[in-house]
């Protein structure tokens, strides 16, 4: 299939939701023109790429999250399935609360994308639920690399501060290991839905965080501030954790230290440290914060 179509395929696809978007500049409604832009009546446009994903960023954003970053948190994921329960609790959660078989679904924060991909995957062959799916990233180089491997979601590169949505129309939003924005995630959601939040608990990737900040309070991590601030702005339905290690050699444990933005502190004599074992057991250590919109009576 050429790139053309595969343009005009998400194009035609995204066109049957389009009532789901609003304009992140003006928040007039958006059409979907020609099978090639996003345009609202103000006449600000956005247009799909080659790819079939949409970059709806209002402004030039910089970031640290780059091509090598995205590509190494992908091979982690797809050769090592380091996230993969992650991702099976998740859609075992959605199935649990959403009783409907059609939802809408929405990751803030989706970086490449691999774990909406295995979302929706589950739900779909497990529990036999269809999703609309849209991903959400900041990084273009996410949105890219998300896009490539899968074009069954919807691809945005956009702000999830500032996100393209009219209100109210998620019945799940799922945020992991990203930042938030709950007065967005609140906007946006139905009165009904629900937001998954995924955290790092206190071991999370506690080998690598050994390995850099050595004799500081920084070797393990707190989340306690981050789930006080998720109950002020959502009803706790429910804290899962889950904990588990996985065994890398030596290539994957240099990605792994890519992936992340742990890496980016790291100095070589640590990496060397870290690496000359040759191969080590990881700790992924989270918690999904899953919540509903507080009414105010
Ligand atoms: C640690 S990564 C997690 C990505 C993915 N959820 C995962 O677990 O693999 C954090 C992500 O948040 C994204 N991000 C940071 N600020 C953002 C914002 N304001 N809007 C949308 N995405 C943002 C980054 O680009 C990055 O992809
Ligand atoms: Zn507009």
């Amino acid at each position: 299939m050429s790139k053309m179509n595969k343009r005009m395929r998400s194009a035609s696809y995204m066109q049957q939701y389009e009532t789901m978007f609003q304009c992140p500049i003006c928040q007039a409604a958006i059409q979907i023109k020609d099978l090639k832009s996003m345009v609202c009546k103000n006449q600000h446009t956005f247009d799909f790429t080659k790819q079939g994903y949409v970059n709806m960023t209002t402004h030039a954003i910089k970031t640290k999250y780059d091509k090598a970053l995205f590509e190494s948190r992908r091979k982690i994921s797809d050769d090592h399935r380091f996230f993969y329960p992650v991702s099976e609790l998740l859609a075992q959660k959605i199935s649990q609360y959403m009783k409907d078989k059609n939802m809408t679904i929405v990751d803030m924060g989706c970086g490449e994308g691999s774990q909406l991909s295995d979302i929706n995957d589950i739900l779909t062959q497990v529990y036999h639920k269809q999703a609309v799916n849209i991903g959400v990233d900041l990084a273009k180089e996410g949105i890219l690399t998300a896009a490539k491997y899968d074009d069954a979601p919807m691809w945005l590169v956009a702000d999830l501060a500032y996100s393209p949505f009219s209100k109210q129309q998620f019945d799940v939003v799922l945020n992991i290991l990203s930042p938030s924005n709950y007065e967005e995630f609140t906007r946006i959601l139905k009165d009904d839905g629900f937001i998954m939040k995924v955290v790092p608990q206190h071991h999370y990737l506690q080998e690598l965080r050994k390995a850099i900040f050595a004799d500081t309070d920084k070797q393990t991590y707190s989340n306690k501030d981050t789930v006080e601030r998720f109950k002020q702005s959502f009803g706790l339905v429910e804290k899962v954790d889950i904990c588990y290690t996985v065994t890398l050699q030596q290539d994957a444990l240099q990605a792994l230290i890519q992936m992340t933005p742990l890496g980016w502190t790291i100095t070589e004599q640590q990496m060397h440290e870290f690496l000359h074992e040759g191969m080590r057991e990881i700790t992924v250590d989270l918690a999904i914060l899953i919540g509903r919109k507080r009414f105010v009576v």
